[in-house]
Order: structure tokens, then sequence, then C-alpha cells
């Protein structure tokens, strides 16, 4: 397997690119608008395609690079099924498993930040059946959870209490030694308090992360509301630019 993190300091956003080079099938997960040559350059020096694509969510904080980057390489688009987009893609289901050569994806339907959030486990089965990583867009960061109030003040309770149950009962079900790679860090507006450090893993935000160690279910729909920054203003219409059909477009 090869895993790349592409990181994009100005807001705070991470996509990856990783895959089996054995049997030459890449995947690039959140791919940011901005960095499309990116991941075809990383795809070139691994002398393997970009066969698949994931959004973890509809964002709402960077112009998505999905669709350019499937047009490019004719990757298959994969969003989950609930994704509210005009544009065609393969539905996601919770518990779906992607092969990719030797690899594989695991689907975890994670709402919260969104209804159409989900966590991908990924593995590697020539070395063991154990997962080696999860990437868990905006429903996990070092540090922090992801924000439940960016679809509108009536629904937050309900997101809120959608990501505990995503978190507590899904999420920190996997092992403490799986790896974690969040869709942001720190400078994002998506969370509050996230680390400049980009990644970690199930164990250590189980027991540092402040967010998790609100076990009680009330507490910690109260915790995610409190403190959160007005939205900026900006991401209604760059969520409603990455709805939309974007080939075709101009950059
Ligand atoms: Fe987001």
């Amino acid at each position: 397997m090869i895993f790349r993190q592409i990181l994009h300091p100005p807001t705070g956003c991470a996509s990856y690119l990783f895959g089996c080079t054995g049997k030459a099938k890449l995947a690039v997960v959140d791919p940011h608008r901005a960095h499309i040559e990116d991941y075809l350059a990383l795809a070139q020096q691994a002398n393997s395609p970009i066969v698949a694509i994931f959004e973890t969510h509809v964002q709402a904080d960077h112009l998505s690079g999905a669709q350019v980057l499937a047009a490019q390489t004719r990757a298959r688009l994969y969003l989950h099924e609930s994704a509210q987009v005009n544009f065609p893609f393969s539905p996601l289901h919770d518990g779906d498993i992607i092969e990719l050569g030797n690899d594989y994806i695991q689907v975890l339907h994670t709402p919260g930040h969104s209804p159409d959030s989900v966590c991908l486990v990924v593995g590697d089965k020539v070395r063991t059946e154990t997962p080696w990583f999860v990437l868990t867009g905006d429903t996990l960061f070092v540090g922090d959870v992801g924000r439940p109030d960016l679809h509108g003040e009536n629904h937050t309770t309900t997101f809120a209490e959608q990501l505990y149950d995503s978190v507590f009962n899904k999420l920190l079900q996997l092992e403490d030694t799986l790896e974690v790679y969040p869709s942001h860090f720190a400078g994002s507006a998506c969370g509050r308090a996230m680390s400049g450090k980009p990644s970690s893993t199930i164990g250590f935000e189980r027991r540092f992360n402040p967010a998790l160690q609100y076990h009680d279910r009330e507490a910690f729909v109260t915790f995610v509301q409190q403190n959160q920054t007005p939205a900026p203003a900006e991401f209604t219409t760059i969520r409603q630019a990455n709805l939309n059909a974007q080939i075709g477009e101009p950059a």
C-alpha cells in the first residue's frame, strides 16, 4: 500500500491518496480543487491509476475537486447514498466493502456533521485482515469532533445526537491502535479546537480528545454545541457549488 496525505493549510484541509501499487489501483479521498495536479502527479509516480474517488460528505468549506478529478481519470466517484447532489455518483451504504487491489475500504455511515457523512476504514490484506487506518472526514478530528450546526439551528440538536451515536457507537468501537486521519486540522472552520497535527489514533483520541470525555449523551450534545463560532458566510455558496454538476464550468 502507498499512502499520501495532501494538506491545504489556508483552510486546514487534508485529502488523501492511497492504494495498491501491486495491482495498480489508487483511491483519492476528499480531493481539493486546488490539488488536482498533485493527485495526478502522485499517481504517475506510483505508476498506478486513480480508479476510485470518495467524498466523506458534501463539503462546505472548499471547492471539491471530485468531479473534475473523476472526469480526468474516469475513476468512479463515491458518496453516501443520502447525498443530495445534482450529478451522478456511485452510492455508498453503511457496511459496504470496496476492494482496491489488495486493499479494501469499509464504509461506516457516521451522520452528525452532515447527514451524508461517512468514515472509511482501510486495510491491506497482504499483511493482515486487521484494518490499518480510518479516514474520519469531518466526524472525528484530532482534538475535536465535527460541528453539528451547519444545517440550520432547528436541526442542530438532532445532528449532535446523531454525532454521539456515530462517534461512540461506531468510531470508538474500533481498535485503539487504528490510525486516524481527518479531513481537517488547525485552521479549519469545521471544528473548534483541532490540533495542528493532522493524524492520531483511536486510542489517543479516546483518552485525550475533550469531546470524547463526555460519555453521557446529553452532556455530549450540550458540549458540541458550545462555543461554536458562526459558520463563515461563504459556506452556503461553496456547499451549493459542490452540490451542483461542475464539469463544463470554468475552473
Ligand atoms: Fe464539512
